[in-house]
């Protein structure tokens, strides 16, 4: 308390000092639960999807900070497979989500080298939805900057089942023996097939829970939780998250 206070008096109080962020072990893949915005907008009296809304802006900022740390691929989990429970309505605002934030933000995106993609099940995904990320997709395909990974229609268990499945395919066929099935083999079959997998995991709004998020590719990524609602998420709770995974020992199961 005296030391705090010391501090304030002094006019170098931590919550106003910089983030202090190494050059070097910025997290390669960091993948975010983006989480609470139902409950940002209950908290204004505001309908469920305002809150949707306002968590776009919190995407823009943190792909910007993502981008200006060096981070190679962002991943955020926009929609789930379990997210079609959802009343109609909510489910229709979340589906006209794409295409807005892309028409608002593709140029910049351009601009910043940034590549779009899509980590999920294009069908059940309505046409206009679709339209607008695949236009995306396409005019971001040769950039070679940050990975913009959209999880859209995402669900871990799916992936793994759809895995499976290939992997028994090519059994079947007699190209593999069950006994050289080998972890690459499984890498290879899902949807993250040729990116690293994440080195941090972020969710937002107080939950500790995965909800079916990359369950096999977060065998070893640094878990992260805020009880801040998504669209209150900003740079700087950002490079909070960073700095103290730069502090965090990986072991891998060593010493
Ligand atoms: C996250 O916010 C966005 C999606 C799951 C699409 P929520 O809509 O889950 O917000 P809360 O968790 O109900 O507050
Ligand atoms: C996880 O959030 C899915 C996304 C962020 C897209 P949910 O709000 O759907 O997860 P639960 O229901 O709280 O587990
Ligand atoms: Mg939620």
């Amino acid at each position: 308390m005296w030391n705090k206070l010391k501090r304030w008096l002094s006019g170098s109080g931590q919550a106003d000092a910089p983030i202090a962020i190494g050059r070097e072990n910025i997290p390669e893949h960091i993948a975010i639960i983006m989480d609470g915005n139902g409950r940002w907008a209950k908290r204004r009296g505001l309908p469920r999807v305002a809150g949707h809304h306002a968590g776009m802006k919190a995407i823009k900022r943190i792909t910007i900070a993502a981008d200006e740390l060096g981070v190679k691929v962002l991943t955020l989990y926009s929609f789930s497979t379990e997210n079609w429970k959802r009343p109609v309505d909510e489910v229709e605002f979340l589906m006209k989500l794409p295409q807005e934030f892309l028409a608002l933000e593709i140029d910049e995106l351009i601009r910043k080298n940034v590549q779009v993609r899509m980590m999920g099940w294009r069908d059940n995904v309505p046409a206009h939805t679709l339209a607008a990320v695949e236009e995306a997709i396409e005019r971001t395909k040769h950039n070679t900057g940050l990975i913009l990974n959209f999880a859209f229609n995402y669900g871990s268990r799916l992936e793994l089942v759809t895995a499976i499945q290939t992997i028994a395919e090519a059994v079947r066929r007699g190209e593999l023996m069950p006994q050289d099935i080998q972890e690459e083999h499984i890498s290879a079959c899902l949807l993250s097939a040729d990116l690293p997998d994440p080195d941090m995991i972020i969710r937002t709004s107080g939950e500790i829970r995965i909800s079916n998020f990359m369950l096999w590719q977060m065998a070893y990524a640094e878990l992260w939780f805020t009880d801040v609602y998504w669209p209150d998420f900003d740079e700087t709770m950002f490079r909070q998250a960073v700095s103290e995974y730069q502090r965090r020992a990986r072991r891998y199961g060593g010493i």
